[in-house]
Order: structure tokens, then sequence, then C-alpha cells
């Protein structure tokens, strides 16, 4: 008999091939009504979450071989070049939408185009360090309100972006990337980490003095919240860290923050709520936030032993389990996977499907069985 892990690799490669067909060379989000309406490439090609519906493709030409995934990878890859040409709508998310597109292609198939694209999304990311602070800017002007001066702004969600830094200082043999992204995770993890294992969203520094002012709750409930989402990209975040510097206070940090989380879900079927913090009422759920720790749990537990590699590989079970039994549409005809997400707590709608949500789930579940290939 097939083991659970094969059978929700089963599901998952009917139900994408499925949504490949369908979208046939169109980009999506989340769905509207059960279908991906929206067409990314058309409604905004800069959208911070365009390389994961690529980097679904890319893990899934991987572990089946199958050229349909390869080809929709390629037109995406293509399709991207428009928002690196335009260069304005760019942003610190430039790791999320070249990892799982161009440096994926390039490191599956050597192809010279993709390690320029790759290069040149790092050399934005790159460009947005301040020195004095030690960080890499957050977001541009047109992001916030207008009242509001980003120019001194470090979010959580960019400890996700760096390893585009790594892997651009491994590609050209040249450590300036790398310094700028352990510069930036020393910067996060100093104003945004708390002593707890909790995670602020947005750190506020003065862009001139680089002086730490006040911490955001940004996308949580509220200042010093816990929002869910922000915590998984720390513990993945300085767990990637630690694999590509092997200092060892990334491992700590992210093993810090990785308990935190996991003593937080322990009571909620290893769901996580919005934010940790939220009133008991409404009961926001956030599936992508566990899955995406999910994926961070299991990359901590190869680089430790014994019983905490266990405990890691566990818990990350754990979270995957419930939500292929609770909160996933298998249905083939039916776009979107993983269900009850939330794009941020004081956000309108309410639970939504995530494109990011199933790129975790994929992810997380190639790993279980050894058939994923490193993005990050
Ligand atoms: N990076 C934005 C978010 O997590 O919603």
């Amino acid at each position: 008999m097939a083991d659970w892990k094969e059978e929700v690799f089963a599901k998952l490669e009917t139900k994408l091939e499925a949504e490949c067909r369908r979208l046939a060379g169109r980009i999506p989000y989340r769905t509207t009504n059960g279908v991906y309406q929206d067409d990314y490439v058309e409604k905004d090609i800069s959208w911070w979450t365009n390389g994961f519906w690529p980097g679904i493709l890319w893990q899934m030409y991987h572990a089946t071989g199958k050229g349909l995934y390869r080809q929709a990878a390629e037109t995406a890859e293509r399709q991207l070049d428009k928002a690196l040409h335009d260069f304005v709508g760019l942003h610190h998310d430039t790791g999320f939408m070249w990892l799982h597109s161009a440096v994926a292609d390039y490191r599956l198939t050597g192809n010279e185009a993709s390690r320029v694209r790759g290069l040149t999304a790092a050399s934005v990311l790159a460009g947005r360090f301040n020195p004095v602070g030690g960080y890499l800017r957050a977001w541009n002007h047109d992001c916030v309100e207008p009242n509001e001066d980003c120019t001194g702004w470090i979010i959580v969600d960019s400890m996700m972006n760096i390893p585009l830094l790594y892997w651009a200082s491994e590609v050209t043999k040249d450590p300036r990337f790398a310094h700028i992204a352990t510069a930036h995770a020393d910067t996060v993890r100093r104003t945004l980490v708390r002593e707890d294992g909790s995670c602020g969203h947005i750190a506020c520094l003065d862009p001139v003095t680089g002086e730490l002012k006040t911490v955001l709750g940004g996308q949580g409930y509220g200042p010093g919240s816990s929002w869910s989402r922000g915590q998984s990209w720390i513990v993945y975040g300085f767990a990637l860290s630690y694999r590509h510097t092997k200092d060892p206070k990334y491992l700590e940090t992210a093993k810090r923050t990785a308990n935190y989380f996991i003593a937080n879900i322990s009571l909620t079927d290893h769901i996580a709520r919005c934010d940790f913090r939220q009133p008991a009422d409404p009961d926001y759920l956030d599936t992508s936030a566990s899955l995406c720790a999910a994926c961070g749990l299991l990359e901590i537990a190869i680089h430790v032993d014994g019983a905490e590699k266990a405990m890691y590989r566990a818990h990350a079970e754990k979270i995957i389990r419930s939500t292929v039994e609770k909160h996933c549409n298998w249905a083939p005809a039916q776009d979107s996977i993983v269900q009850d997400c939330k794009v941020a707590y004081h956000n309108c709608d309410d639970q939504t499907d995530l494109i990011y949500a199933d790129y975790f789930l994929l992810e997380a579940v190639l790993r279980l069985l050894d058939k994923d290939f490193l993005i990050w």
C-alpha cells in the first residue's frame, strides 16, 4: 500500500497537471469563485507572488520529468522579463520572483539567459541596501499610505528573498552579494526577532542614521502582536541563511523561532492562526503560514541530529497531514489546492486561497519524498 506522502503527491500531480493545461500561459495568484480568473501577466507583472507558479512548475518538472511543466515554466520566466525591464515596479521581493523562475531554470538546465536574469534581479535587490542602517529597504512609496515614508523600513519577509543574494555570490564568486545578505539578516535579527522567539513585522529605522525608531504590526493584528506568516518567513529564512553561511547564530535563531511556532500551533490542530496574539473571535486561520513553516522545519531538520531532527520532522509532518486532510480542495476541475489562508489580519477578505500556499505544500511533500530540489 502506498504511504500517505505518495498518495498526496499523486493527488498533487492530478490537480497541478489539470491547472497547468487550463492556465495555458497565464500566471495565477488566487481564485474568484473557485476559478483563477485574473492573469497576473496582464494585471500586474511585478506582483510579488508571480514566481510561485513557475516555482511549482519547476518542482513538478524536476519530480516527474514531464515537458509540459518545463514549457509552462519557461513561458512564465520570459513573461517576467517585462517586470525586470520596467524596473519601477520592483521591490524587495525580487527573490520570490526570480529564485523560483530564472534561478530554478539555471539550476536545472544551465540556461545562460536564466543566469543573466537571476543576476539582474540580484543586482536590483542589492541596490536596495542601505549601508548605514545595514538593511535592504522594503516596499516603495506606492505601497504605503501617502503620509508614510518607508525608506527606512525593513520587513521579516525579506529573509526569504536574500537567498537570491547568496546564489549570486556563489555563481559570480564575488562575496559582495552575500555580505549584503548577512548584514541584512543581522539587522532583522537585532530589530525584529524577540527574546521569546516571536517577531514583529516591520522595523522602522532612520534611513540617514540607521537608528531603530519603532516596530509596527504590519500584516498582523497590531504592534506587539505575532503575525504567523511573518513568523514562518523568519523560521525558514534564518534556516536558509544558516544553510548558505554556516553561521551558528542563524541556526539558533531558526530553532528559537521554530520552537515558538510549534508551541503556538500545538493546540490548534497544527494550523496557525493568522496572528498568534489575535482576539479569539474572529478565529482567522492562515494555512500558508503553517506550510511555509513546515518547509522551514524540514530545512532545520537537515542541520540537526538525533531526537532534535526527528522532532522537527514530526512537527512538519503533522502540519502537512492536518492541511491535506482538512484544508485542501482536491477536485481537478476546480482551481487552487490549499484553502483557509489569510492575506493579512485586517484585509477585508476573510479566508482565501493563495498560490504560495500551494507552492509550500508541494515543496514540503517533495521534501518528505526526497524529490525536491533547492529553489532557495
Ligand atoms: N510578503 C507578503 C506576505 O507575506 O503577504
